[in-house]
């Protein structure tokens, strides 16, 4: 059946969910409330409308899912408006950083049904990794639908726990920018042994890349294909014995995400 959705903000997520949604042919009718330029590349497209605030939508209009994908700051101003879709077939649904259910709760009512989404930037190719968590008024249904929206942006997992959400942001939230951060690195690494940084660049750049995808397709655990590269007395091996070295790559990452973790417990609300 076609549901009716109401997507608000059509930025980089909002309009990378969108297109995905399109792409995949989920069966919606979507409504976007966008002030910006972002809806431009969606207006005329079938079952797809646009408005540019709340206030011009219909008085009786209603969506049995609400998504929210505007930036966090702007959530505290705008949300309570959207406390009039609150029925027991509607579901919220944020992708906003940081925002948790409760905050969602205190303005849109102990009776909302909202789950909290934490996707990462990939999905704008629909190869993201989105993870997502429900309050106790949020039916299989709604989990369901939720999961499928979220799908079209890649894979997608669930805590059960909203606590976790602040570890599922420091692993797979931020991790985009650790793995480019890691890619310069090796680059830096490249130059300063005598190559150039347009060719250490995209060494890195592909040996991430398509280390990268052996990993997803391969059956086998990726402690497994390490050792595989791994002879032993050889080059790798000798790269290694300094990455897993007691002061090496773990403890390093230890700091960095416990960091960004601490980080997402200070920025909610
Ligand atoms: N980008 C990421 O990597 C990423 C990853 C995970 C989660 N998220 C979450 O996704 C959300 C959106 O991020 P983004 O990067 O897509 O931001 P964005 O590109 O700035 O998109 C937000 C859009 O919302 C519009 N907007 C502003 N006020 C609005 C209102 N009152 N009603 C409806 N739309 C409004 C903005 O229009 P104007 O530009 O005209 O203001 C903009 O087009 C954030 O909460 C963020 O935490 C983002």
């Amino acid at each position: 059946m076609t549901k009716n959705l109401l997507l608000v903000g059509c930025g980089k997520m909002g309009g990378a969910l969108l297109q995905g949604w399109l792409d995949r042919d989920v069966n919606l009718r979507v409504t976007v409330i966008e002030p910006g330029a972002g809806f431009d590349r969606f207006a005329g497209l079938p079952n797809v409308a646009g408005v540019a605030a709340l206030s011009a939508l219909a008085a009786d209009f209603q969506a049995e899912v609400v998504v929210f994908a505007v930036k966090p700051q702007v959530l505290g101003d705008i949300t309570g408006g959207y406390s009039r879709f609150v029925t027991q077939d509607t579901v919220f649904l944020s992708i906003a950083a940081g925002k948790t259910i409760d905050f969602f709760q205190a303005h849109l009512g102990p009776e909302a049904s909202i789950v909290r989404a934490m996707p990462n930037t990939p999905c704008a190719i629909g190869r993201g990794m989105t993870v997502l968590c429900a309050n106790n008024k949020t039916s299989e249904e709604h989990s369901a639908l939720c999961e499928v929206l979220m799908r079209a942006g890649g894979k997608v997992a669930w805590v059960a726990t909203e606590q976790l959400m602040d570890a599922v942001t420091a692993v797979s939230g931020s991790g985009p920018a650790y793995v480019f951060q890691l890619i310069e690195t090796m680059a830096e690494a490249g130059v300063r042994l005598g190559l150039s940084i347009d060719l250490a660049l995209e060494l890195a750049r592909e040996t991430v890349a398509g280390a990268g995808e052996l990993a997803r397709r391969a059956t086998e655990p990726v402690s497994e294909l390490r050792r595989a590269v791994t002879s032993p007395g050889g080059t790798t091996q000798a790269a290694l014995d300094v990455l897993r070295a007691p002061n090496g790559i773990q403890p390093l990452f230890d700091r960095a995400l416990r960091a960004a973790a601490d980080r997402g417990r200070e920025l909610a609300d």
